[in-house]
């Protein structure tokens, strides 16, 4: 039954803290925010997604200028990781908002817009209060979260659950990948009525039926990432460099690390590396590059070697197999994972920087669910 589930979900089990718990069962919590929701397709139609609760807007929101996703923290970061499949498969701009961002601007929201809010809880102020603000600009609100009955799943016109299932952590992990499979699984509803994008989209679908296999894979890198933390225990600062698809994985990875780990951290967009940045790198500081493949491989290939010329200690997550190509000089630390379809690869990359701050926070002695100052859902302003 549903209470049991829940039940089942609030005890820890075989697992010390809920954040270890929640990482480790995404493979099983991306499943269920996708059952049912996933078409195979017979003989004669196509694979495809049906998300019940945003059907009947699909055209009004086809129809829209532009799409704007609104969150904080990590549902900020997830939009920003679905963004460039969102724009991919429906050729409408799309833009993403930090709500307190939005808010402090009075940025211009039109009745022609979608406005796609993303929370987790449902209930945070500046998320809701950002909702009330495009309600009064007459855009079309549809909401993304884990709670039934929430504030903003009850106010929003229509929307989708992430059934997640209930996360106790105050870092966010679970929601966090399955937040991504939703946002992608939204622009491939989106983008169904285009002819031209139909194999890209199969693939896609391919690409989500395999993803809950390829997290656990993943997942496998649990002691290689308690031994990276060993050797990080007592930094002071710690890099994250990503692009494209895992800019949003920068910025996550990043967050974890300094809400959790209480170290600090900053997820660093791999282009801007030259217009300030590159200045901190020298032999001391240690950095994480993310350079799995995709269509920046080669961009990040020469990041890895000019922050290798000034002698940055990288650590560097690659593909599965790509380790010597990556590794300038064999003198970095490899993080090798599966390969999924590209625009999934940030639910797979994300995982092991959430073992590395699991690691680093037991190690470092501090509260991994309940960090100090921090509140799982931030209901004021
Ligand atoms: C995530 O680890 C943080 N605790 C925080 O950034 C969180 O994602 C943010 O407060 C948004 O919460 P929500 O998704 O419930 O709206």
């Amino acid at each position: 039954s549903i209470l049991e589930m829940e039940v089942e979900q609030i005890n820890k089990g075989k697992y010390e803290h809920y954040m270890q718990k929640e990482i480790h069962e995404q493979p099983e919590s991306l499943t269920t925010t996708m059952r049912g929701r996933l078409i195979r397709g017979g003989s004669c139609k196509s694979k495809s997604v049906l998300l019940g609760g945003i059907k009947d807007h699909l055209k009004t929101i086809r129809r829209s200028r532009r799409i704007v996703f609104i969150g904080c923290g990590t549902s900020y970061n997830a939009a920003l990781a679905a963004r460039p499949i969102l724009e991919e498969l429906s050729g409408i701009p799309v833009s993403v908002e930090i709500a307190s961002d939005l808010l402090d601007r009075q940025g211009p929201i039109y009745r022609e817009d979608t406005a796609i809010f993303v929370s987790q809880s449902g209930e945070t102020a500046d998320t809701l209060q950002a909702l009330e603000y495009a309600l009064e600009n007459g855009a079309l609100c549809v909401g993304i979260t884990n709670t039934v009955g929430s504030a903003i799943a009850r106010h929003t016109h229509c929307g989708v659950h992430i059934n997640a299932g209930c996360e106790i952590g105050v870092a966010s992990t679970k929601a966090y990948t399955s937040q991504i499979v939703v946002m992608a699984m939204l622009a491939l509803a989106i983008g169904d009525d285009t002819l031209s994008s139909q194999a890209r989209r199969e693939a896609i679908i391919d690409g989500l039926f395999d993803l809950p296999s390829k997290v656990k894979d993943v997942l496998k890198l649990d002691q290689e990432m308690k031994n990276l933390a060993q050797l990080l225990i007592a930094e002071q600062s710690l890099l994250v460099f990503g692009r494209g698809y895992n800019y949003a994985t920068a910025l996550e990875g990043a967050l974890k690390v300094k809400e959790v780990a209480l170290m600090h951290s900053e997820g660093i967009l791999a282009g801007e590396m030259k217009h300030g940045p590159l200045a901190l790198v020298d032999e001391t500081l240690p950095i994480v590059v993310v350079a799995t493949r995709d269509a920046c491989f080669s961009k990040q290939q020469s990041v890895i070697q000019q922050l290798h010329a000034r002698k940055g200690r990288l650590i560097v997550m690659c593909t599965k197999g790509d380790a010597a190509s990556v590794c300038v000089g064999g003198s970095c630390r490899v993080i090798e994972v599966p390969q999924v379809e590209d625009c999934l690869q940030p639910v797979i990359n994300i995982v092991p920087l959430q073992l590395l701050a699991y690691h680093l926070t037991v190690l470092r002695g501090y509260n991994v669910d309940q960090p100090r100052n921090l509140a799982k859902s931030v209901t004021t302003q």
